[in-house]
């Protein structure tokens, strides 16, 4: 059992990366072995360090976080998420725009609400047109996540006309950029003119998850270096 893992682990390492698809898996071996930090580098549920590239990007791309909006069109899943939570702590609201049946879950909006500063919000659309306005960048991920191959057919058919095209862009602010997750599906979440665009910047989030990551590994052992 995953428990028995985390017990092993324990003996052997400071930290462990871990990607899995049930959250719980994450919760039930931190819990098992207190003195190993679990980073999450993708559950079902979360993405956390992918929004930490995220949230690196922006800012270098912004000079700023308060104030600006990035809006997600798409499933309110594990990337979604992640990044709504953080962008809301740091001041940046969070426009997402779902299909009936892939919204936000309501908890998580409720939770990152509770953690939102300098008046940042979290505004659900239905119409991805609707939501890029005012925006200062827009975010996209794959339909058919991980572990949902299954579903890639029905997952097609509910996000038709969710994908991120030249149009939608022009309806957000002028320069705003073009954001994902990768990997990416051409012409399917996202048009190749779009992804190849220089407003794109996935490749400077890719680039990121490499420094916010190594930032977040510091900041784990310089804690437990100094007890806390
Ligand atoms: N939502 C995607 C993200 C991949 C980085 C997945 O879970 O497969």
């Amino acid at each position: 059992p995953a428990v028995d893992v985390a017990r092993n682990l324990e003996r052997w390492v400071k930290c462990v990366v871990m990607r899995t698809y049930a959250h719980s898996t994450l919760l039930e071996f931190a819990e098992a072995a207190p003195r190993l930090h679990v980073v999450n580098a993708l559950s079902d549920t979360e993405h956390p360090c992918q929004a930490l590239a995220d949230l690196q990007t922006v800012k270098e791309v912004w000079g700023e976080w308060a104030g600006r909006t990035i809006t997600f069109i798409g499933d309110g899943n594990n990337v979604a998420t992640s990044l709504a939570q953080g962008a809301v702590m740091l001041g940046t609201s969070f426009h997402i725009a779902s299909p009936a049946g892939y919204e936000l879950p309501s908890n998580v909006v409720e939770q990152a609400m509770q953690v939102a500063r300098h008046g940042a919000e979290i505004r659900l659309f239905r119409d991805p047109i609707e939501a890029v306005k005012g925006s200062d960048a827009v975010y996209t991920d794959v339909w058919t996540s991980m572990g949902q191959e299954a579903e890639a057919a029905e997952r097609k058919r509910a996000f038709d006309g969710y994908q991120v095209t030249a149009h939608m862009m022009r309806h957000a602010r002028q320069g705003a950029a073009f954001m994902h997750c990768l990997p990416a599906h051409r012409n399917e979440e996202v048009a190749t003119d779009v992804f190849e665009s220089p407003a794109s910047v996935v490749f400077d989030q890719a680039e990121n998850r490499l420094h916010s990551q190594k930032a977040l590994l510091l900041t784990l052992m310089a804690n437990r270096a100094s007890g806390a």
